[in-house]
């Protein structure tokens, strides 16, 4: 059987216009290049919304509508290094409320981290890590009666397709109880001079986190890419709202894949699809929502407009 790694791999590669999952850059490296990544200057998304997290922490915790009497799960799907939740951790914890945080990640390191700095700079809060892909983590939060308020937040949704989106609301609504919240952080369609460099900074640190995806599969799957044989190259389109990132093939090249047993060909100019960031406004938001059981209960928004961290109210 081959792994799932090896079969994403395989299906994205043998189609016509070549993809490969997003997913998969986040391993060790890719980790610490996306933390890299939060801390560029052209990377706007996570300053902005630490800054909605650093202006606004009370209104969001009044928006949560919890009682300090009644214990509740905080869940954040995708963690990562939790910088922004921090804030959160620690006003909800001198504020007396009854809670586990709860973090889910993919990235176990990325857990393991995070987990071992929450220790030492908030000893006073309990943190159960859960390691796993977020949407095999949806059935396990219905396990557990006790209120909820999730996190999903850097528009880590940017990362799934429109229909992928919904369908995941969905999901996580049905598996959630009345007058749980979600807090989703999303970023908002704006012009491509701002956009477009956050996906194509100077120093080329997005550049090697997307061919970061060629040294995993030459690593793990016994791929023979050359990473200098290909490009990062992105694209915005300001009217869609949606960045989208790929690898060009700079030559013609034939790439063997031992853990498939085939062997890719790549002609000078073709791209391999690594990622979608789509950015939003209310509309597009609402229409997501459309078949679940969530609707807008709030929003903030930071001083330039840029990210709106919504606070969804399952009905
Ligand atoms: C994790 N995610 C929200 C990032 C984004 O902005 O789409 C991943 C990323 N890709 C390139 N730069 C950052």
């Amino acid at each position: 059987m081959m792994k799932e790694f090896a079969q994403s791999v395989d299906a994205g590669l043998s189609q016509s216009e070549k993809t490969l999952p997003s997913k998969y850059f986040y391993d060790k490296n890719g980790d610490a290049l996306f933390v890299e990544i939060m801390k560029m200057p052209e990377y706007y998304l996570t300053r902005s919304e630490m800054e909605i997290f650093s202006t606004q922490t009370l209104d969001l915790i009044t928006s949560f509508q919890a009682d300090k009497n009644v214990y509740f799960e905080l869940i954040e799907l995708g963690a990562g290094d939790g910088s922004k939740t921090r804030k959160l951790l620690e006003a909800l914890s001198e504020q007396g409320y009854q809670f586990d945080y709860m973090p889910v990640d993919i990235s176990k390191n990325a857990l393991d981290q995070l987990e071992q700095s929450l220790q030492h700079n908030l000893p006073h809060v309990s943190v159960i890590p859960k390691h796993g892909d977020y949407f095999d983590m949806l059935g396990s939060v219905k396990n557990s009666h006790h209120p909820k308020i999730v996190l999903f937040l850097g528009s880590n949704i940017g990362n799934m397709t429109d229909a992928i989106a919904s369908d995941f609301l969905y999901q996580l609504g049905a598996n959630l109880s009345e007058n749980d919240k979600l807090l989703l952080g999303a970023d908002l369609i704006k012009s491509a001079d701002i956009v477009l460099p956050a996906y194509n900074d100077e120093n080329g640190i997005t550049h090697s986190f997307n061919i970061n995806l060629l040294h995993r599969m030459n690593a793990e799957l016994g791929a023979t890419f050359n990473p200098d044989g290909f490009v990062h190259a992105p694209e915005y389109d300001e009217i869609e709202g949606i960045a989208k990132s790929y690898l060009l093939s700079n030559c013609q090249q034939s790439v063997e894949i031992k853990a498939i047993g085939k062997t890719y060909h790549f002609h000078a100019g073709e791209r391999i699809h690594t990622e979608i960031s789509r950015k939003y406004n209310d509309e597009i938001i609402s229409s997501l929502l459309d078949k679940t059981d969530f609707s807008i209960a709030a929003k903030f928004t930071d001083e330039n407009d840029y990210f709106t961290d919504y606070l969804l109210n399952r009905n």
